[in-house]
């Protein structure tokens, strides 16, 4: 992250104030006088401003990402950009996805380093909705609503999905909310009967709605942090 981001961030002041200060030579990253606010800082590195160190803040904290195809939502993937390569923040590898989407699937991502809030998003326990926009190959019936509303078996899988909300926009577009989250589910889902989902996109969770283009991230205001209980 740039430091002075980092200083207006932890300082609670405005970039421009910030500036002033660098240049004049109040702040060191490790023991050095940096004047330049486009200082790129790295993980560890000890920040003072007039000698004091500028303590991490430690709050924990909520995102919003809209996810493009190609990155993984999980941390460690050796062959993919991962979602973090998105988020500009300090320490953003403490964040985690409460929910992944697989790699083509683009959409909404909560990222938070707040482990009993994501807890309550992705246990089946908590029955968090999540709302899905889907694009598949065949021709979508009616009767799948009333089936996807009874729960569909998976293959390899003893027990039947909960009961699903299936709205079809057209003849290949539909909206499924779910409150579960398995493997793979939605693509599971119309797999077992016999469709194939094309596109995928996660458009909300609870009552969090995706409102920012593709590729772009946001803190979550207090009440959509709250909302997920
Ligand atoms: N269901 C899927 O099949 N894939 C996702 O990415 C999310 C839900």
């Amino acid at each position: 992250m740039r430091l002075d981001k980092f200083l207006a961030h932890h300082l609670g002041v405005s970039r421009s104030l910030i500036n002033k200060e660098l240049k004049a030579g109040l702040i060191t990253v490790d023991d050095v006088v940096i004047k330049l606010g486009a200082h790129q800082l790295t993980l560890n590195e000890v920040v003072t401003y007039q000698g004091n160190v500028i303590e991490p803040i430690i709050e924990k904290r909520y995102f919003m990402l809209h996810k493009p195809a190609g990155y993984v939502c999980s941390t460690d993937d050796p062959d993919h950009a991962t979602i973090l390569y998105l988020i500009d923040e300090p320490m953003s590898e403490k964040l985690h996805a409460a929910g992944r989407l697989d790699l083509d699937t683009t959409g909404l991502v909560l990222l938070t380093d707040d482990g009993q809030w994501s807890h309550r998003i992705t246990s089946p326990k908590h029955q968090c909705e999540k709302e899905y926009h889907v694009t598949v190959s065949a021709p979508l019936t009616i009767d799948l609503i009333e089936q996807f509303a009874r729960g569909i078996a998976l293959k390899n899988e003893p027990e039947l999905t909960k009961p699903a909300k299936l709205v079809i926009v057209d003849d290949y577009h539909a909206h499924l909310t779910i409150n579960e989250g398995r493997y793979h589910q939605v693509k599971r889902m119309f797999a077992a009967v016999g469709n194939h989902v094309e596109s995928l996109h996660r458009q909300r969770i609870g009552s969090v709605e995706l409102d920012i283009p593709e590729g772009e991230y946001r803190v979550l205001t207090e009440s959509e942090v709250k909302a997920i209980h």
